[in-house]
């Protein structure tokens, strides 16, 4: 593979848990914790391909809106993995968490800072994980920072550039989204990434994110490295 072509940055949204599940007429929560399992494995695959950064579409804003019991069984499977997590970061993985975390149980949101601020120090590979995520709450956030900063004569609003924006968005210290791969066969960023995705290159696909394989992955690189990027020119 042609080394130039290799995504910096790619995004996943881990999406048709649900369905895998149903398919074997299995709990929706079961097919979430195949999820977990291969969300795990993509990391190492990124990282033999020779990728530095993954995000990790874990948990939407919007996702609050279903039953009680699967959003119970999704909070419990992140108690559970913050363990594996945690080991990750001790191969030289940094972590970083994105979304609102506040809205978070207690327990759960210290152990994610407490593994945020640990993995600091590692350069290795970043891996980006959206709980809590909306592209657009991320940008009001963004917003509603600067404005403030207007209202305490800190700087002008003729100021704000879209490099201020992007400072404080939650992957400023990402290198830029290339690649966005979708699978379970729906066309759609559903809020993730928005400002980052800009000009990235999509690829969705029909396998089930509990079925992805580095198989698959390879095939979105492969794809990626034969798309021309014009980023408005010619
Ligand atoms: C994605 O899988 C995981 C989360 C949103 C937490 P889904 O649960 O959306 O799976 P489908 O789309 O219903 O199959
Ligand atoms: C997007 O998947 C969110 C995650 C994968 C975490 P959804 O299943 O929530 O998206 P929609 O509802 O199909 O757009
Ligand atoms: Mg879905």
């Amino acid at each position: 593979m042609n080394e130039t072509n290799v995504p910096s940055h790619i995004g996943f949204i881990m999406d048709g848990n649900g369905r895998w599940a149903k398919k074997r007429a299995m709990p929706r929560n079961f097919g979430h914790k195949q999820g977990a399992a291969v969300f795990k494995k993509t990391i190492n695959w990124c990282r033999e391909l020779g990728i530095r950064a993954a995000t990790f579409y874990a948990f939407s804003t919007e996702n609050w809106k279903r039953p009680e019991d699967e959003v119970k069984g999704i909070m419990n499977l992140l108690r559970q993995y913050i363990k594996d997590i945690r080991e990750m970061a001790r191969e030289n993985v940094r972590f970083v968490f994105i979304g609102e975390l506040t809205a978070f149980d207690e327990d759960i949101r210290t152990e994610l800072l407490d593994i945020m601020e640990d993995s600091k120090q590692y350069t290795d590979f970043i891996a980006g994980v959206a709980l809590n995520y909306g592209g657009r709450a991320e940008i009001a956030k963004a917003a509603r920072e600067l404005a403030a900063k207007c209202v305490l004569g800190e700087m002008r609003p003729e100021d704000i550039t879209e490099d201020l924006i992007e400072k404080r968005l939650y992957t400023s210290e990402f290198p830029p989204l290339d690649l966005v791969i979708r699978p379970s066969g729906e066309q759609r960023l559903s809020n993730f990434l928005i400002w980052q995705a800009a000009y990235a290159e999509f690829v969705f696909m029909d396998v089930l994110w509990p079925d992805f394989k580095k198989k698959d992955l390879e095939y979105a690189i492969q794809e990626y490295a034969g798309r021309s990027r014009r980023f408005g020119g010619i």
